[in-house]
């Protein structure tokens, strides 16, 4: 059953599944509500920042298609400022990669309208900014697709929600040790310093970290992806200026255009991805979970194959910038689930706690 609108609600954490569950609830009148983080958003190591995230259409799933496509009307609108439709091109051995066949049947399915390239060279006719060698490679393209300025718009949405009432709690204060149960029923948090916070519902949108409050094991584990960041000049800038967003399906590597203004060129991969082991505060369980005090941005560390992916992405990609030093490299966290599914729902055996997580790499 709903409860009152007027019960409080705790949101654990500020990325964009917390954000936008709070500004959703609060358009539909909920008004005590209140979003603890580790830090203050745009939160530096947390999975809805840095520079870039791909906006593209092209989801296997025939419902993420749909959610993909739906949500793009928000980033032609409301954050517009922040959208770059530089266009989105996918890059497989052949035709026969399932992901992209699949992609391409549900833009198609929607109406919508995909180029193919048997010959992936031929995308270099749409796009000068392109140097590198396609030979042997399939591709398609939607020019609608194309990236955000995550950091941007995730500051956006965090003042929205702060407009519309919502409370923010950062620091120690904000930082959950543990959730607060009493009986079958989750009450509310602990925080590190010692606090209590109580509530009559607890969302739980921790993201990676979700392991060290709640069991989750399997379903929703932590993945480490390497991202590395480079500084053009000006000129090299704008040689690469016009380039889509592109993956390669095959290597998982992929990259984005200069960002403009401050031109720094991003490469990462999607791939198996790096467990980092901790122990949980809270269950005692060794899961895999960035760490929770202080920042995973800060290190750059990158195990070493890691960084060989990103390298050899980089010479594929730009073969003229092959050898430079990367900027900054760091490792992003997916919530990968067994079906690549989102997790939202109540618990099943806990009342007052909904889990709204899994943004995984799908
Ligand atoms: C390398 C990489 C590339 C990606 N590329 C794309 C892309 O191009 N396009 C795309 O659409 N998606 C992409 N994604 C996926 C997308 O970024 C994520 O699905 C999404 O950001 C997840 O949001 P979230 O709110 O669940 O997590 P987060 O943004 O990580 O938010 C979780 C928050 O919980 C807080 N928290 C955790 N534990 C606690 C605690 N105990 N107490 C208080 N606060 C806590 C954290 O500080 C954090 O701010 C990518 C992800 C990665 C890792
Ligand atoms: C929010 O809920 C708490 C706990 O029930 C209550 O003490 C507080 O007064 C409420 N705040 C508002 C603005 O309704
Ligand atoms: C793409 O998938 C459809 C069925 O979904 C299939 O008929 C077609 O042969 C596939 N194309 C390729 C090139 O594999
Ligand atoms: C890109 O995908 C969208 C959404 O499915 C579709 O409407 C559009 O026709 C596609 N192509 C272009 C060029 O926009
Ligand atoms: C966590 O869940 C797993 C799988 O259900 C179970 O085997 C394990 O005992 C649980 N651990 C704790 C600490 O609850
Ligand atoms: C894409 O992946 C294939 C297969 O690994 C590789 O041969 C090719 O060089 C890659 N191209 C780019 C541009 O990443």
């Amino acid at each position: 059953m709903p409860i009152p609108k007027d019960k409080k609600i705790i949101i654990i954490g500020a990325g964009v599944f917390g954000l936008s569950t709070a500004l959703e609830l609060s358009k539909r009148g909920y008004n005590n509500i209140t979003i603890l983080d580790r830090h203050v958003p745009p939160v530096v190591d947390g999975s809805s920042v840095d520079i870039s995230r791909i906006i593209r259409f092209d989801y296997a799933d025939p419902l993420y298609a749909r959610m993909a496509k739906e949500a793009y009307q928000g980033w032609q609108k409301e954050y517009s400022d922040f959208f770059y439709q530089s266009g989105f091109v996918m890059l497989a051995k052949d035709a026969s990669n399932v992901y992209v066949n699949k992609s391409m049947e549900n833009v198609r399915s929607q109406g919508g309208q995909v180029d193919v390239f048997h010959n992936a060279n031929d995308v270099k006719k749409l796009y000068a900014g392109i140097t590198s060698d396609f030979s042997g490679l399939y591709a398609t393209h939607n020019a609608s697709g194309g990236w955000a300025d995550a950091e941007k718009s995730i500051q956006r949405l965090a003042s929205e929600c702060s407009l519309a009432g919502v409370s923010f709690i950062t620091g120690p204060q904000g930082t959950v040790h543990s959730l607060r149960q009493e009986g079958s029923r989750i009450v509310g948090v602990n925080t590190v310093n010692g606090g209590t916070i109580l509530a009559s519902q607890v969302i739980l949108c921790t993201g990676a970290w979700s392991n060290r409050l709640l069991n989750l094991t399997h379903t929703a584990s932590a993945s480490g992806q390497p991202v590395g960041f480079i500084k053009l000049t000006p000129d090299e800038a704008r040689e690469l200026e016009n380039t889509p967003v592109m993956i390669n399906m095959t290597t998982g590597v992929f990259c984005f255009p200069p960002t403009p203004g401050t031109n720094i060129l991003k490469l990462a991969r999607h791939g198996h991805g790096y467990a980092t082991e901790a122990v949980s505060e809270t269950t005692g369980r060794v899961i895999s979970s960035p760490r929770r005090e202080g920042s995973n941005a800060k290190s750059g560390y990158l195990p070493d194959d890691a960084d060989e992916a990103l390298r050899d992405g980089l010479r594929q990609f730009f073969p003229k910038l092959e050898g430079r030093a990367w900027m900054r490299r760091r490792l992003c966290w997916y919530t990968d689930t067994p079906t690549g599914d989102f997790i939202i729902d109540h618990h099943s055996a806990l009342d007052g706690l909904f889990v709204a997580t899994g943004g995984a790499g799908q």
